[in-house]
C-alpha cells in the first residue's frame, strides 16, 4: 500500500536518510525502532506525504507520490490513519469534534458516523471526557483521542508515532489489542516505538517486523527483542 524505494532525504545538510527501501503490503505489521533523532518522525511524515523524498521513490497505493497534486494527496490520505508524536488538536473545539474533524474534511456527514464515533470514544476509554477540550485532556488522555481520530475514516494504513509514550501498561495493551484486530482486517500498521516490552507482546500475537533506522539506514533488527 506504501513501498519507499531508494528513499533519501535531508532537512538541507547531509542527508538524514539515505536509499530506505520498505514495502507496507496489505495485513503487514511493522515496528520501527531506532535512536531519538535518527528520523523515525520523518520517515512518517514521507510516508503520510507531508514530505516530499530528496531521493528515490514514494508510491502510495499504486501511484508515485512525486506525480500527485494537492487534490490527490488529500484523496491519499484519507487512506492514511496517523497518529502524530505530538497529539496536534484544535483546542477549542471539543475532543468529541477533534476526533470527528476528519469525516468533516473528507466531506462525511456527521450523523451517519454517530455510531463509530461512540464506539471509539468508548473504546479508548474517552466518553467520559467527549466534551472536554484537549487542553483539558492528560498526556495519555490526549494520545487516546489521537488514536481514535486517525480511525474514524476507517483507513487502510495506520501510522503511529509513540502512541504509547505516555500510556501506562494496560492502556498499552489495549491499544496494541486494538491495532493487531484491525491488522487482521487486512490493515497495514506501522508504529514508531522505543518502547521493547510492547514490541515483544505484538510478536506474540502476530507476526510483526521491526526494522530500525540507524546511521540514516534502515535495517531488520535482531531477534534479541
Ligand atoms: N523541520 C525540521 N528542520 C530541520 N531539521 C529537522 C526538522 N525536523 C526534524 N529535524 C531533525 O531531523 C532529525 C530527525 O528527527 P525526527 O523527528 O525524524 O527523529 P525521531 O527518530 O522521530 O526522534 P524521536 O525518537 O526523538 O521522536 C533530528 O536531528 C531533528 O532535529
Ligand atoms: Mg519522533
Amino acid at each position: 500500500m506504501i513501498e519507499l524505494r531508494d528513499v533519501s532525504y535531508s532537512y538541507g545538510g547531509e542527508a538524514l536518510l539515505r536509499d530506505l527501501s520498505l514495502d507496507l503490503g496489505p495485513g503487514s505489521f511493522h515496528f520501527l525502532t531506532g535512536p531519538s533523532g535518527s528520523g523515525k518522525t520523518t520517515l512518517l511524515k514521507l510516508m503520510y506525504l507531508e514530505l516530499a523524498a530528496t531521493g528515490g521513490t514514494v508510491e502510495v497505493f499504486g501511484r508515485d507520490a512525486a506525480g500527485l497534486g494537492r487534490d490527490d494527496i488529500a484523496m491519499v490520505r484519507r487512506r492514511i490513519g496517523i497518529v502524530h508524536q505530538d497529539c496536534r488538536f484544535l483546542d477549542h473545539l471539543p475532543v468529541r469534534d477533534n476526533i470527528a474533524l476528519p469525516l468533516d474534511t473528507a466531506g462525511q456527514e456527521r450523523q451517519g458516523h454517530q455510531g463509530e464515533l461512540d464506539e471509539l470514544l468508548s473504546w479508548v476509554g474517552l466518553r467520559p471526557r467527549a466534551d472536554a477540550t484537549p487542553p483539558e485532556l492528560s498526556g495519555g488522555e490526549r494520545q487516546r483521542a489521537a488514536l481514535a481520530r486517525a480511525l474514524i475514516l476507517s483507513p487502510d494504513v495506520i501510522l503511529a508515532d509513540e502512541p504509547t509514550g505516555n500510556l501506562d501498561w494496560e492502556m498499552s495493551l489495549r491499544l496494541l489489542t486494538l491495532l493487531v484486530e484491525l491488522n487482521r482486517l487486512g490493515k497495514a500498521i506501522l508504529i514508531a516505538t522505543h518502547d521493547l516490552n510492547l514490541i515483544r507482546q505484538a510478536k506474540a500475537q502476530v507476526a510483526a517486523r521491526v526494522i530500525r533506522i540507524r546511521s540514516g539506514r534502515l535495517e531488520m533488527a535482531g531477534a534479541d527483542l
